[in-house]
């Protein structure tokens, strides 16, 4: 496969990290040296299937092609306001299109196992032009009593149109099961028939030292490999466009791979961690801002919950 189009969408309301200071015992200093972050979007007129539906319509624009000309939707998706159906359909209805649409949630991770699946798809059936949309709310999973995760996340959609071509040079995909680390449990409607104790359910819960020891040795684990699968070294590769959640990750991925902070973009400082629609968002704001050369070498990583991790090489060719 190959990227021939990239688009991102993010709500209008910035929430900057002194906002937050105003209901929450927390700092911009403590937040900033902890994470990257200064502020994040967050939703709060908007719809995730509008930003979703904007990135997809980006992307298509800039690949030049039509909705018509669109043979699968991949949407990666960890909640939005409806259970069912899944926010493929509701895109595909959005922009137009009539071809098939699947939802994956893979959490953070959600964009890297899209790549793989539309590598498999391109190869062995007769499909052109695949659409990746990656949208997530975050914030509306979060509770925003706990200064402890709250303030990590923003909302965004990403996506990309992808088609046949010889970019994806390796790609892992790991999932270990960890779900005490991150999760958010919800609660069912009520049956007749059910017989054991539910219990209410506050948001996300997150093991925040947990989760970033297990994105720092899964994340190196997962580079380490795709480079060796691609028959490359770290040096080779001319930017690491790894997921956006904390900049100490980044760091310590850096360090791992023993590279310049030239070779690491970084929007986490406006954005947070927007889950699955880190990357593709990332890639976008690269390629429009020309930071992206033909020819170019990418890495591309990224976990979450699951836990969910994943690394691939791709040649830029856009
Ligand atoms: O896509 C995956 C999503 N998740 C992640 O990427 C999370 C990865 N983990 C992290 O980014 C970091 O673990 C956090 C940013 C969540 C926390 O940073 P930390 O350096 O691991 O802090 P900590 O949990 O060890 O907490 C240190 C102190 C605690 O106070 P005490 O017990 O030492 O008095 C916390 O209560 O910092 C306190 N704290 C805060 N203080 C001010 C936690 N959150 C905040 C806050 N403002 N927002």
């Amino acid at each position: 496969m190959k990227i021939i189009g990239t688009g991102s969408a993010r709500p209008s309301l910035t929430v900057t990290n002194a906002m937050l200071e105003n209901f929450l015992d927390t700092s911009d200093e403590w937040i900033v040296t902890r994470t990257g972050i200064h502020e994040r979007r967050v939703i709060s007129s908007e719809n995730l299937e509008d930003l979703a539906s904007t990135a997809a319509t980006k992307a298509m624009e800039d690949a030049g092609v039509t909705s018509e000309q669109i043979d699968f939707i991949i949407c990666s998706n960890v909640v939005n306001e409806y259970v069912t159906p899944g926010l493929g359909c509701i895109i595909q209805g959005k922009i137009g299109a009539t071809c098939p649409t699947m939802d994956i949630n893979c959490a953070c991770t959600g964009f890297l196992y899209a790549l793989d699946i539309a590598e498999a798809y391109l190869a062995t059936k007769d499909m052109k032009n695949i659409l990746i949309v990656c949208a997530e709310e975050p914030s509306r999973m979060m509770n925003w009593k706990d200064r402890s995760s709250c303030i990590l996340f923003g909302d965004a959609a990403g996506a990309v149109v992808v088609t046949k071509g010889d970019d994806l040079k390796a790609i892992r995909l790991s999932t270990h099961c960890k779900v005490e680390a991150l999760y958010q449990r919800r609660r069912l409607q009520p049956t007749p028939f059910v017989t054991k104790e539910e219990t209410d359910t506050d948001g996300v819960s997150m093991n925040g030292q947990d989760v970033f020891k297990l994105a720092v040795s899964s994340s190196i684990k997962d580079i380490d490999k795709v480079l060796t699968m691609a028959g490359i070294t770290a040096d080779d590769i001319d930017l690491y466009v790894l997921h956006q959640a904390n900049v100490r990750i980044i760091e310590s991925i850096r360090h791992f791979v023993n590279q310049d902070k030239s070779k690491f973009p970084f929007n986490l400082d406006k954005y947070g961690n927007t889950s699955s629609a880190s990357i593709p968002a990332l890639l976008d704001d690269l390629s429009r801002g020309n930071q992206l050369r033909t020819g170019e070498l990418l890495l591309l990583s990224a976990f979450g919950a699951g836990f969910t991790t994943g690394a691939c090489v791709l040649r830029w060719s856009k």
